[in-house]
Protein backbone atom coordinates (compact mmCIF):
# COMPACT_ATOMS: atom_id res chain seq x y z
CA UNK A 1 0.00 0.00 0.00
CA UNK A 2 1.34 3.42 -0.78
CA UNK A 3 1.22 6.90 0.68
CA UNK A 4 0.48 9.46 -2.18
CA UNK A 5 1.40 13.49 -2.20
CA UNK A 6 0.07 15.60 -4.82
CA UNK A 7 1.72 19.11 -5.30
CA UNK A 8 -0.62 21.46 -6.49
CA UNK A 9 -3.95 23.21 -5.59
CA UNK A 10 -6.43 23.71 -9.32
CA UNK A 11 -8.61 21.11 -10.76
CA UNK A 12 -5.30 18.99 -12.63
CA UNK A 13 -4.76 17.71 -8.95
CA UNK A 14 -8.30 17.26 -7.89
CA UNK A 15 -8.25 15.06 -11.06
CA UNK A 16 -5.29 13.34 -9.83
CA UNK A 17 -6.46 12.92 -6.77
CA UNK A 18 -9.80 11.46 -8.03
CA UNK A 19 -8.00 9.29 -10.03
CA UNK A 20 -5.22 7.82 -7.64
CA UNK A 21 -7.88 7.09 -4.79
CA UNK A 22 -9.53 4.50 -7.22
CA UNK A 23 -6.27 2.35 -6.98
CA UNK A 24 -6.40 -0.20 -4.43
CA UNK A 25 -2.48 -0.03 -4.37
CA UNK A 26 -3.47 3.61 -2.36
CA UNK A 27 -3.78 3.54 1.48
CA UNK A 28 -3.64 7.56 1.60
CA UNK A 29 -3.92 10.40 -0.42
CA UNK A 30 -2.46 13.61 1.06
CA UNK A 31 -2.27 17.05 -1.32
CA UNK A 32 0.14 20.31 -0.87
CA UNK A 33 -1.77 22.78 -0.29
CA UNK A 34 -5.37 21.40 -1.78
CA UNK A 35 -8.34 22.86 -2.35
CA UNK A 36 -12.15 22.36 -0.95
CA UNK A 37 -12.78 19.21 -3.56
CA UNK A 38 -9.26 17.80 -2.84
CA UNK A 39 -9.84 17.80 0.64
CA UNK A 40 -12.62 15.25 0.17
CA UNK A 41 -10.55 12.64 -0.55
CA UNK A 42 -7.26 13.41 0.69
CA UNK A 43 -5.66 15.38 3.62
CA UNK A 44 -4.96 18.71 2.42
CA UNK A 45 -1.31 20.12 3.97
CA UNK A 46 -0.59 23.99 4.12
CA UNK A 47 2.81 23.88 1.97
CA UNK A 48 2.74 26.38 -0.97
CA UNK A 49 3.96 24.07 -4.38
CA UNK A 50 6.60 26.01 -4.67
CA UNK A 51 8.06 25.16 -1.56
CA UNK A 52 10.54 22.14 -2.35
CA UNK A 53 12.08 22.00 0.84
CA UNK A 54 9.00 21.84 3.14
CA UNK A 55 7.68 19.66 0.91
CA UNK A 56 10.76 17.09 0.97
CA UNK A 57 10.58 17.59 4.47
CA UNK A 58 6.92 16.29 4.69
CA UNK A 59 7.47 13.23 2.07
CA UNK A 60 10.33 12.25 4.33
CA UNK A 61 8.24 12.74 7.72
CA UNK A 62 5.48 11.03 6.45
CA UNK A 63 6.69 8.35 5.06
CA UNK A 64 5.53 9.40 1.24
CA UNK A 65 5.67 6.49 -1.26
CA UNK A 66 5.19 9.06 -4.34
CA UNK A 67 5.13 12.63 -4.81
CA UNK A 68 3.16 13.87 -8.16
CA UNK A 69 3.91 16.97 -9.18
CA UNK A 70 0.78 19.02 -11.22
CA UNK A 71 2.55 22.64 -11.86
CA UNK A 72 5.62 23.31 -13.92
CA UNK A 73 7.31 26.19 -11.43
CA UNK A 74 8.39 23.63 -9.19
CA UNK A 75 9.42 21.33 -11.85
CA UNK A 76 11.15 24.42 -13.42
CA UNK A 77 12.73 24.56 -10.30
CA UNK A 78 14.13 21.31 -9.94
CA UNK A 79 12.25 20.01 -7.15
CA UNK A 80 12.40 16.55 -9.03
CA UNK A 81 16.84 16.65 -8.13
CA UNK A 82 15.87 17.58 -4.60
CA UNK A 83 13.42 14.60 -4.02
CA UNK A 84 15.71 11.89 -5.84
CA UNK A 85 18.77 13.23 -4.40
CA UNK A 86 17.67 12.32 -1.05
CA UNK A 87 16.11 8.72 -2.15
CA UNK A 88 12.04 9.98 -2.63
CA UNK A 89 10.50 8.76 -5.58
CA UNK A 90 8.94 11.38 -7.24
CA UNK A 91 7.00 12.42 -11.03
CA UNK A 92 7.89 14.30 -12.67
CA UNK A 93 11.02 15.43 -15.38
CA UNK A 94 14.51 16.53 -14.19
CA UNK A 95 15.41 20.52 -13.85
CA UNK A 96 17.14 19.83 -17.18
CA UNK A 97 14.58 18.10 -19.19
CA UNK A 98 11.77 20.21 -17.58
CA UNK A 99 13.73 22.95 -19.51
CA UNK A 100 11.56 21.80 -22.17
CA UNK A 101 8.79 24.04 -20.85
CA UNK A 102 11.30 26.44 -18.79
CA UNK A 103 12.97 27.86 -21.81
CA UNK A 104 11.58 28.65 -25.23
CA UNK A 105 14.74 28.91 -26.99
CA UNK A 106 16.02 25.65 -25.50
CA UNK A 107 12.65 24.24 -26.76
CA UNK A 108 13.10 25.44 -30.11
CA UNK A 109 16.62 24.60 -30.47
CA UNK A 110 15.98 21.01 -29.92
CA UNK A 111 13.14 21.31 -32.56
CA UNK A 112 15.34 22.84 -34.89
CA UNK A 113 18.51 20.82 -34.46
CA UNK A 114 16.25 17.17 -34.10
CA UNK A 115 14.15 18.24 -37.47
CA UNK A 116 10.54 18.14 -34.89
CA UNK A 117 7.88 20.59 -37.18
CA UNK A 118 7.62 23.81 -35.49
CA UNK A 119 7.31 27.82 -36.59
CA UNK A 120 9.87 29.25 -38.25
CA UNK A 121 11.79 30.97 -35.47
CA UNK A 122 14.71 33.21 -33.95
CA UNK A 123 15.94 34.02 -30.45
CA UNK A 124 16.71 37.59 -29.51
CA UNK A 125 18.25 39.32 -26.03
CA UNK A 126 17.81 42.75 -27.74
CA UNK A 127 14.94 44.27 -28.60
CA UNK A 128 16.54 46.11 -31.69
CA UNK A 129 17.37 42.75 -33.27
CA UNK A 130 14.30 41.24 -32.38
CA UNK A 131 11.97 43.81 -34.30
CA UNK A 132 14.35 43.76 -37.23
CA UNK A 133 13.57 39.76 -37.85
CA UNK A 134 9.55 40.57 -36.39
CA UNK A 135 9.26 43.38 -39.07
CA UNK A 136 10.93 41.00 -41.91
CA UNK A 137 8.60 37.81 -40.80
CA UNK A 138 5.76 39.93 -41.18
CA UNK A 139 6.37 41.11 -44.25
CA UNK A 140 6.59 37.82 -45.56
CA UNK A 141 3.51 36.66 -43.69
CA UNK A 142 1.23 38.29 -46.17
CA UNK A 143 1.03 41.04 -43.51
CA UNK A 144 -0.82 38.93 -41.12
CA UNK A 145 0.63 38.20 -37.96
CA UNK A 146 3.89 37.64 -35.89
CA UNK A 147 4.64 36.12 -32.78
CA UNK A 148 6.32 37.73 -29.68
CA UNK A 149 7.17 35.46 -26.84
CA UNK A 150 9.25 36.13 -23.67
CA UNK A 151 12.02 32.85 -23.12
CA UNK A 152 11.25 32.09 -19.92
CA UNK A 153 8.04 30.73 -17.96
CA UNK A 154 5.58 33.36 -18.11
CA UNK A 155 2.72 31.49 -16.41
CA UNK A 156 1.02 30.91 -19.96
CA UNK A 157 1.07 35.17 -20.06
CA UNK A 158 4.27 36.00 -22.01
CA UNK A 159 2.91 35.37 -25.77
CA UNK A 160 1.69 38.42 -28.03
CA UNK A 161 0.25 38.45 -31.35
CA UNK A 162 1.37 41.21 -33.15
CA UNK A 163 -0.09 42.79 -36.63
CA UNK A 164 1.99 46.05 -37.14
CA UNK A 165 4.83 47.53 -36.77
CA UNK A 166 3.12 49.05 -33.51
CA UNK A 167 2.08 46.07 -32.07
CA UNK A 168 5.97 45.07 -32.47
CA UNK A 169 7.26 47.58 -30.71
CA UNK A 170 4.93 47.70 -27.71
CA UNK A 171 5.48 43.59 -27.11
CA UNK A 172 9.22 44.16 -27.22
CA UNK A 173 9.11 47.09 -25.32
CA UNK A 174 6.61 45.68 -22.84
CA UNK A 175 8.55 41.91 -22.79
CA UNK A 176 12.10 43.56 -22.74
CA UNK A 177 12.51 47.12 -21.59
CA UNK A 178 9.10 47.60 -18.70
CA UNK A 179 10.02 43.58 -18.01
CA UNK A 180 6.57 43.07 -17.66
CA UNK A 181 7.39 38.93 -17.03
CA UNK A 182 10.35 39.60 -15.68
CA UNK A 183 13.53 37.72 -16.06
CA UNK A 184 11.47 35.38 -18.71
CA UNK A 185 12.19 38.53 -20.72
CA UNK A 186 15.76 38.55 -20.65
CA UNK A 187 15.23 37.42 -24.20
CA UNK A 188 12.62 37.02 -26.41
CA UNK A 189 11.55 34.64 -29.15
CA UNK A 190 10.09 35.89 -32.77
CA UNK A 191 7.97 33.26 -34.73
CA UNK A 192 5.85 32.90 -37.25
CA UNK A 193 2.24 33.03 -36.79
CA UNK A 194 0.44 29.71 -37.67
CA UNK A 195 -3.20 29.34 -38.89
CA UNK A 196 -5.28 25.98 -38.13
CA UNK A 197 -6.78 24.38 -34.83
CA UNK A 198 -4.65 22.90 -31.93
CA UNK A 199 -4.42 20.30 -29.98
CA UNK A 200 -2.96 19.14 -26.90
CA UNK A 201 -0.90 15.28 -27.12
CA UNK A 202 0.06 14.50 -24.06
CA UNK A 203 2.48 11.15 -23.30
CA UNK A 204 3.39 9.34 -20.27
CA UNK A 205 6.96 8.77 -20.92
CA UNK A 206 9.63 6.71 -18.64
CA UNK A 207 12.26 8.01 -21.06
CA UNK A 208 12.60 5.10 -23.31
CA UNK A 209 9.03 3.93 -23.41
CA UNK A 210 6.14 6.44 -24.88
CA UNK A 211 2.34 6.28 -23.96
CA UNK A 212 0.48 8.82 -25.45
CA UNK A 213 -2.56 9.90 -23.96
CA UNK A 214 -6.14 10.57 -25.62
CA UNK A 215 -5.48 13.60 -27.50
CA UNK A 216 -7.32 16.79 -26.07
CA UNK A 217 -8.44 19.93 -27.65
CA UNK A 218 -8.29 23.05 -24.96
CA UNK A 219 -10.08 26.28 -25.46
CA UNK A 220 -8.38 29.15 -23.91
CA UNK A 221 -10.18 32.75 -24.86
CA UNK A 222 -12.68 33.44 -22.69
CA UNK A 223 -16.05 33.80 -24.91
CA UNK A 224 -17.94 31.49 -27.39
CA UNK A 225 -16.64 31.31 -30.64
CA UNK A 226 -13.29 31.76 -29.61
CA UNK A 227 -13.48 35.55 -28.48
CA UNK A 228 -12.08 37.43 -26.04
CA UNK A 229 -8.54 37.03 -24.29
CA UNK A 230 -6.48 34.03 -23.30
CA UNK A 231 -7.53 32.41 -19.97
CA UNK A 232 -5.63 29.61 -18.63
CA UNK A 233 -8.67 27.14 -20.38
CA UNK A 234 -12.15 27.73 -20.18
CA UNK A 235 -13.06 24.08 -21.20
CA UNK A 236 -11.44 21.01 -23.08
CA UNK A 237 -12.63 17.72 -25.37
CA UNK A 238 -11.31 14.85 -26.18
CA UNK A 239 -10.61 12.87 -28.46
CA UNK A 240 -9.62 15.82 -30.69
CA UNK A 241 -11.94 14.85 -34.14
CA UNK A 242 -9.76 17.05 -36.34
CA UNK A 243 -6.40 14.85 -35.17
CA UNK A 244 -6.97 11.95 -37.23
CA UNK A 245 -5.80 8.94 -36.72
CA UNK A 246 -3.17 9.71 -38.69
CA UNK A 247 -1.79 13.16 -37.95
CA UNK A 248 -2.10 11.14 -34.06
CA UNK A 249 0.51 8.79 -35.11
CA UNK A 250 2.52 11.54 -36.68
CA UNK A 251 2.37 13.19 -33.52
CA UNK A 252 3.98 10.73 -31.67
CA UNK A 253 6.66 9.59 -34.25
CA UNK A 254 7.71 13.17 -35.29
CA UNK A 255 6.76 15.60 -32.23
CA UNK A 256 6.69 13.35 -29.11
CA UNK A 257 9.28 10.55 -29.71
CA UNK A 258 11.81 12.73 -31.40
CA UNK A 259 12.14 15.03 -28.24
CA UNK A 260 12.23 12.57 -25.68
CA UNK A 261 15.00 10.86 -27.82
CA UNK A 262 16.87 13.95 -27.95
CA UNK A 263 16.98 14.80 -24.30
CA UNK A 264 17.84 11.16 -23.46
CA UNK A 265 20.78 12.13 -25.29
CA UNK A 266 21.56 14.35 -23.30
CA UNK A 267 22.18 12.08 -20.30
CA UNK A 268 19.08 12.48 -18.22
CA UNK A 269 16.02 10.66 -19.68
CA UNK A 270 12.70 12.75 -19.72
CA UNK A 271 10.27 10.92 -16.87
CA UNK A 272 7.06 12.60 -16.47
CA UNK A 273 4.32 13.39 -18.86
CA UNK A 274 5.32 15.66 -22.11
CA UNK A 275 3.02 18.12 -23.58
CA UNK A 276 3.02 19.36 -27.09
CA UNK A 277 1.02 22.20 -27.92
CA UNK A 278 0.46 21.29 -31.52
CA UNK A 279 -1.05 23.29 -34.07
CA UNK A 280 -2.76 21.41 -37.64
CA UNK A 281 -2.69 23.86 -39.85
CA UNK A 282 -4.63 24.69 -42.63
CA UNK A 283 -2.75 23.13 -45.19
CA UNK A 284 -2.85 19.65 -42.97
CA UNK A 285 0.72 20.01 -41.61
CA UNK A 286 1.94 19.98 -38.12
CA UNK A 287 3.90 22.06 -36.12
CA UNK A 288 4.56 22.21 -32.51
CA UNK A 289 3.76 25.43 -30.98
CA UNK A 290 5.07 24.48 -27.24
CA UNK A 291 6.52 21.68 -24.76
CA UNK A 292 5.09 21.20 -21.48
CA UNK A 293 6.63 19.06 -18.75
CA UNK A 294 3.32 18.29 -17.13
CA UNK A 295 -0.53 17.76 -17.17
CA UNK A 296 -2.11 20.50 -18.85
CA UNK A 297 -4.87 21.51 -17.02
CA UNK A 298 -7.89 21.82 -17.85
CA UNK A 299 -6.59 19.15 -20.29
CA UNK A 300 -5.80 16.17 -17.27
CA UNK A 301 -9.25 17.01 -15.63
CA UNK A 302 -10.84 15.62 -19.46
CA UNK A 303 -8.40 13.37 -20.29
CA UNK A 304 -7.81 11.01 -16.89
CA UNK A 305 -11.56 10.67 -16.66
CA UNK A 306 -11.08 8.40 -20.00
CA UNK A 307 -8.49 6.01 -18.15
CA UNK A 308 -9.56 2.71 -18.12
CA UNK A 309 -6.87 1.19 -15.76
CA UNK A 310 -4.84 2.00 -12.84
CA UNK A 311 -3.19 5.39 -13.05
CA UNK A 312 -0.67 4.44 -10.25
CA UNK A 313 0.50 1.46 -12.20
CA UNK A 314 1.36 4.20 -14.77
CA UNK A 315 3.21 6.70 -12.34
CA UNK A 316 5.36 3.70 -11.00
CA UNK A 317 6.03 2.34 -14.18
CA UNK A 318 7.60 6.03 -15.26
CA UNK A 319 9.26 6.29 -11.98
CA UNK A 320 10.86 2.59 -11.39
CA UNK A 321 11.44 2.63 -15.74
CA UNK A 322 9.09 -0.26 -16.45
CA UNK A 323 6.48 1.94 -18.67
CA UNK A 324 6.93 -1.04 -21.17
CA UNK A 325 5.35 -3.55 -18.52
CA UNK A 326 2.00 -1.49 -17.21
CA UNK A 327 -1.18 -2.38 -19.83
CA UNK A 328 -2.68 1.04 -20.63
CA UNK A 329 -6.30 1.05 -21.71
CA UNK A 330 -8.86 4.31 -22.71
CA UNK A 331 -12.39 4.24 -22.63
CA UNK A 332 -13.70 4.24 -26.45
CA UNK A 333 -15.84 7.91 -25.15
CA UNK A 334 -15.85 11.48 -25.65
CA UNK A 335 -15.03 13.63 -22.50
CA UNK A 336 -15.99 17.15 -22.50
CA UNK A 337 -15.36 19.52 -19.73
CA UNK A 338 -16.22 23.13 -19.17
CA UNK A 339 -15.13 25.35 -16.66
CA UNK A 340 -17.10 27.32 -14.35
CA UNK A 341 -15.51 30.87 -13.98
CA UNK A 342 -15.84 33.94 -11.41
CA UNK A 343 -17.32 37.02 -13.31
CA UNK A 344 -14.33 38.92 -14.28
CA UNK A 345 -11.94 36.65 -15.10
CA UNK A 346 -9.27 36.17 -16.91
CA UNK A 347 -9.30 40.07 -15.80
CA UNK A 348 -10.18 41.02 -11.76
CA UNK A 349 -12.74 39.09 -10.04
CA UNK A 350 -14.31 38.63 -6.48
CA UNK A 351 -13.45 35.84 -4.48
CA UNK A 352 -15.32 34.50 -1.32
CA UNK A 353 -18.67 33.87 -3.23
CA UNK A 354 -20.56 30.66 -1.93
CA UNK A 355 -20.88 27.98 -4.16
CA UNK A 356 -24.31 25.74 -4.61
CA UNK A 357 -25.11 22.87 -6.00
CA UNK A 358 -21.90 20.59 -5.27
CA UNK A 359 -24.20 18.20 -3.77
CA UNK A 360 -27.03 17.85 -6.57
CA UNK A 361 -24.34 17.37 -8.78
CA UNK A 362 -22.21 14.82 -6.69
CA UNK A 363 -23.69 11.52 -7.86
CA UNK A 364 -24.75 12.12 -11.63
CA UNK A 365 -23.42 9.43 -13.35
CA UNK A 366 -20.76 10.33 -16.06
CA UNK A 367 -20.26 13.73 -14.31
CA UNK A 368 -17.12 14.42 -12.66
CA UNK A 369 -17.08 17.94 -10.93
CA UNK A 370 -13.42 18.93 -9.78
CA UNK A 371 -12.83 21.63 -7.98
CA UNK A 372 -10.10 24.08 -9.08
CA UNK A 373 -10.07 27.60 -6.97
CA UNK A 374 -12.41 26.58 -4.05
CA UNK A 375 -12.23 26.89 -0.30
CA UNK A 376 -14.00 25.41 2.47
CA UNK A 377 -15.08 27.82 4.87
CA UNK A 378 -15.74 27.67 8.81
CA UNK A 379 -19.58 27.90 8.06
CA UNK A 380 -19.29 24.55 6.44
CA UNK A 381 -19.70 26.53 2.72
CA UNK A 382 -17.43 25.88 -0.05
CA UNK A 383 -16.89 29.70 -1.61
CA UNK A 384 -14.90 30.89 -4.95
CA UNK A 385 -10.98 31.10 -4.15
CA UNK A 386 -9.50 31.54 -7.95
CA UNK A 387 -10.34 32.69 -11.51
CA UNK A 388 -11.18 29.15 -12.47
CA UNK A 389 -13.73 27.87 -9.78
CA UNK A 390 -15.00 24.46 -11.11
CA UNK A 391 -14.30 22.05 -13.87
CA UNK A 392 -17.44 19.92 -14.73
CA UNK A 393 -16.30 16.71 -16.70
CA UNK A 394 -19.41 15.16 -18.50
CA UNK A 395 -18.61 11.48 -20.25
CA UNK A 396 -20.75 10.07 -23.22
CA UNK A 397 -20.94 7.78 -26.30
CA UNK A 398 -20.51 10.89 -28.44
CA UNK A 399 -20.21 14.23 -28.45
CA UNK A 400 -23.01 15.32 -27.93
CA UNK A 401 -23.94 13.29 -25.11
CA UNK A 402 -20.62 13.97 -23.35
CA UNK A 403 -21.35 17.53 -23.72
CA UNK A 404 -25.13 17.17 -22.69
CA UNK A 405 -24.10 16.10 -19.80
CA UNK A 406 -21.51 18.39 -18.43
CA UNK A 407 -23.74 20.77 -19.63
CA UNK A 408 -26.82 19.53 -17.43
CA UNK A 409 -25.09 19.16 -14.33
CA UNK A 410 -23.27 22.89 -14.87
CA UNK A 411 -26.56 24.40 -14.86
CA UNK A 412 -27.42 22.77 -11.40
CA UNK A 413 -23.98 24.89 -10.17
CA UNK A 414 -24.00 28.23 -8.96
CA UNK A 415 -22.01 31.60 -7.59
CA UNK A 416 -22.49 34.63 -7.53
CA UNK A 417 -21.09 35.95 -11.21
CA UNK A 418 -20.63 32.46 -12.44
CA UNK A 419 -19.90 32.14 -16.00
CA UNK A 420 -18.81 29.61 -18.43
CA UNK A 421 -18.61 29.27 -22.18
CA UNK A 422 -21.28 27.48 -24.03
CA UNK A 423 -19.46 26.45 -27.07
CA UNK A 424 -16.86 24.09 -25.63
CA UNK A 425 -15.83 21.08 -28.27
CA UNK A 426 -17.83 22.73 -31.19
CA UNK A 427 -14.78 22.18 -33.71
CA UNK A 428 -16.29 18.33 -33.11
CA UNK A 429 -20.10 19.00 -34.05
CA UNK A 430 -21.31 18.65 -37.33
CA UNK A 431 -22.88 22.38 -38.28
CA UNK A 432 -26.04 20.22 -39.46
CA UNK A 433 -25.97 18.19 -35.78
CA UNK A 434 -25.43 21.77 -33.83
CA UNK A 435 -28.87 22.55 -34.41
CA UNK A 436 -30.21 19.82 -31.84
CA UNK A 437 -28.42 21.18 -29.60
P1 LIG B 1 2.81 28.87 -26.14
O1 LIG B 1 2.93 29.17 -24.67
O2 LIG B 1 4.07 29.08 -26.89
O3 LIG B 1 2.13 27.62 -26.48
O4 LIG B 1 1.72 29.90 -26.64
C1 LIG B 1 0.45 30.02 -26.01
C2 LIG B 1 -0.64 30.12 -27.04
O5 LIG B 1 -0.36 31.18 -27.97
C3 LIG B 1 -0.74 28.88 -27.91
O6 LIG B 1 -1.50 27.89 -27.30
C4 LIG B 1 -1.40 29.46 -29.16
O7 LIG B 1 -2.78 29.63 -28.93
C5 LIG B 1 -0.76 30.82 -29.28
N1 LIG B 1 0.43 30.73 -30.14
C6 LIG B 1 1.71 30.52 -29.75
N2 LIG B 1 2.56 30.48 -30.79
C7 LIG B 1 1.82 30.67 -31.90
C8 LIG B 1 2.10 30.71 -33.30
N3 LIG B 1 3.34 30.61 -33.75
N4 LIG B 1 1.08 30.91 -34.14
C9 LIG B 1 -0.20 31.05 -33.69
N5 LIG B 1 -0.54 31.01 -32.39
C10 LIG B 1 0.45 30.82 -31.49
N1 LIG C 1 -4.21 23.95 -20.97
C1 LIG C 1 -2.96 24.56 -21.23
C2 LIG C 1 -1.91 24.21 -20.28
O1 LIG C 1 -2.09 23.47 -19.36
O2 LIG C 1 -0.79 24.71 -20.48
Amino acid sequence: MMKILIVGSGGREHALAWKLAQSPRVSRIYAAPGNAGIAEIAECVPIAATDIHELLSFAMTNNIDLTVVGPEIPLIAGIVDVFEQQGQRIFGPAREPAMLEGSKSYSKALMQQFNIPTAEYKSFDNAAGASHFANELLAKSAGRSVVIKADGEAAGKGVIICENVTEIDDALNLIMVERAFGDAGNSVIVEEFLVGQEASLMAFTDGITIVPMVAAQDHKRAFDGDMGPNTGGMGCYAPVKGLTQALYTEAVDRIIRPAVEAIRGTGIPYKGVIYAGIMICEDGSLKTLEFNCRFGDPEAQTVLPLLDCDLLDILIGVTDAHLDAVNVRWKAQTSVSVALASGGYPGAYETGKVIHGLRQVAHLSDVYVFHAGTKLVESGDVVTNGGRVLNVTGLGDDILQARARAYAAIKNLAFYGARYRSDIGYRAIETSDSSTL
